[in-house]
């Protein structure tokens, strides 16, 4: 099922999601929904709050990244690929920040560079609740780090300096305000 994507300006993607557990009430489906959520609105990522659940979950395919001449062969590989994230932590962010342009499908029509670090170190559990630690560099962390945020109530313009955030404010209160284009479906925050 398609889930509406909630938009900039609701309360969901400003809070810090909360942990689950193994029996959190029909988890599977939760998670094939967001994905069918992401595809259909041509996302590489999507994270629980912007589908109104202010919990520790986000899902990544990062497959489009990959069609991308300028990546490399062996990064197209890691991009690939359903990737479930459940109660992450992001145990180190290291390497040299690059800029990236970053988009958000609670954010359409919005594309901004953002400077991050290169590699993070990563604990998580899968949908089936095993653990992991990796280590993840260049898109995928790029695209991780981002989805991260949201599960903190963090979203990249948040990282715009004070003039973009100004030249951008009468689009982001058109967000807001539902006065915006998107061939997904999107929920507002009420008036
Ligand atoms: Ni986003």
């Amino acid at each position: 099922m398609i889930l509406p994507v909630v938009a900039y300006g609701m309360p969901v993607l400003r809070k810090k999601g909360k942990e689950i557990t193994p029996d959190y009430p029909g988890l599977q489906e939760l998670i094939d929904n967001m994905f069918e959520t992401m595809y259909a609105s041509d996302g590489v990522g999507l994270a629980a709050p912007q589908i109104d659940r202010s919990i520790r979950l986000f899902v990544i395919d990062a497959e489009p990244f990959a069609q991308v001449d300028e990546v490399k062969e062996e990064e197209k590989e890691k991009l690939k690929g359903q990737r479930v994230f459940i109660n992450p932590i992001i145990l180190e962010e290291s390497g040299e920040e690059w800029n990236f342009t970053e988009g958000c499908l609670s954010i359409p029509g919005i594309n901004e560079d953002v400077k991050r670090k290169s590699k993070i170190k990563i604990e998580y559990y899968d949908r089936d609740f095993n653990k992991h630690t990796e280590e993840i560099d260049g898109l995928l962390a790029r695209v991780i780090q981002h989805e991260y945020d949201h599960i903190e109530g963090v979203l990249f313009t948040d990282y715009l300096s004070p003039l973009k955030k100004r030249l951008l404010k009468r689009k982001l209160e058109n967000i807001s305000k539902g006065k915006v284009n998107v061939h997904y479906r999107m929920k507002f925050p009420k008036k």
